[in-house]
């Protein structure tokens, strides 16, 4: 384009010197300010290209020279965690269980944590609100087979019941009728009996001759009138809360074959610290003495 460029006579605006069929293009430049503004962003995206990844390549990306990584916040951030929990584990490392309860904030930490070591380890067989089942516990309601007080409760978890750990809770009660002890028919007298304790016998002679059998065979475990023992993990007969089923045919059913159920022991597997958390959500599910 040679020398000045025509002026418009209509707009008084520059042309380019373009020119369609008469058709003329004005010179409308883009301001200064925009194009200063795209150029920066231009040198902004090749500078990001080179400090962070940035570019897909087969099996892998450019990585940038800065090193960044999404994966690498996010472990720095899980150590920093990692780093604040374990001063809360110390402290309920060093703390009894009584004095974990009594402050409120490790009572806190402790329980949230039990809540969710709970969910892992236990949940699967006592219910995620440990509600129990037919065989299970409940850990909600104030009858305990092996005691509530928050020893006993440790004690349980850490060693477990028939569990294969050397110091496991142990009792076992025979199977009346397999092991040949009992007939059949002296196991219904003495069903007859337990839901004597309970108010709901309906057969009084049955119950009366069943009573017999239960001072020969049960009261070394059950004790005097079925009040059951803790120490010994016998359940108490008198109450409405039953493990395995409290109708006559559930009751024969366990006296004629036995349930041993099993808990497994939590020493070794969980920290000594998950395992007074735990202790301290299950003592504070509402049972606990
Ligand atoms: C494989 C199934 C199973 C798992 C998993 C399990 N338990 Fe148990 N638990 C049992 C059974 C069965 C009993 C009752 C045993 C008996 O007959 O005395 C029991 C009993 C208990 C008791 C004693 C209750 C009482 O009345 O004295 C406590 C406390 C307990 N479990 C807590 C836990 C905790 C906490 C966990 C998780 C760390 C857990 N259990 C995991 C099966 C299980
Ligand atoms: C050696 C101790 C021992 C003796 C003796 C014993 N029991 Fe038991 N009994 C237990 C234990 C421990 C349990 C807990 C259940 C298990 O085995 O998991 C139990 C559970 C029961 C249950 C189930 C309770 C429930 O909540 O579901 C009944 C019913 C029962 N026994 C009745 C009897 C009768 C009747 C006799 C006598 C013929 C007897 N027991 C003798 C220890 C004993």
């Amino acid at each position: 384009m040679a020398g000045k460029n025509e002026v418009d006579s209509h707009s008084g605006m520059e042309t380019t010197g373009h020119e369609w069929d008469g058709i003329k293009e004005l010179n409308t430049p883009l301001p200064r300010w925009w194009l200063w503004t795209f150029l920066a962003t231009v040198v902004w995206a090749v500078g990001y290209m080179i400090a962070m990844p940035a570019v897909p390549l087969p099996g892998g990306f450019t990585k940038g020279v800065l090193g960044w990584s999404s994966r690498g916040t996010v472990a720095a951030e899980l150590k920093e965690a990692a780093a604040a929990q374990q001063v809360w584990l110390d402290r309920i490392a060093a703390t009894d269980l009584a004095g974990i309860e009594k402050d409120p904030e490790l009572f806190n930490f402790a329980v949230a944590g039990g809540r969710s070591a709970f969910g892992v380890n236990c949940a699967q067989c006592h219910g995620s609100g440990a509600a129990g089942s037919k065989g299970y516990p409940n850990l909600n309601d104030d009858d305990w087979l092996w005691g509530g007080k928050l020893e006993d409760i440790q004690h349980s978890i850490a060693v477990g019941i028939r569990s294969t750990s050397p110091d496991t809770r142990n009792n076992v009660m025979a199977a009346y009728v397999k092991d040949g002890i009992l007939t059949g028919a002296e196991v219904a007298d003495v069903a007859e009996y337990v839901l004597s304790l309970s108010g709901r016998s309906t057969d009084a002679a049955a119950a009366e001759r069943g009573k017999v059998t239960f001072g020969e065979q049960c009261v070394a475990c059950h004790q005097e009138g079925g009040v059951g023992s803790r120490e010994l993990g016998a359940p108490n007969l008198t109450d409405a809360v039953w493990l395995y089923g409290g109708t006559k045919a559930d009751i024969i059913q366990t006296v004629s074959y036995g349930r041993a159920g099993v808990m497994p022991a939590w020493a070794g597997k969980l920290s000594p610290e998950t395992i007074k958390m735990l202790t301290v959500y299950v003592h504070a599910l509402g049972g606990g003495e």
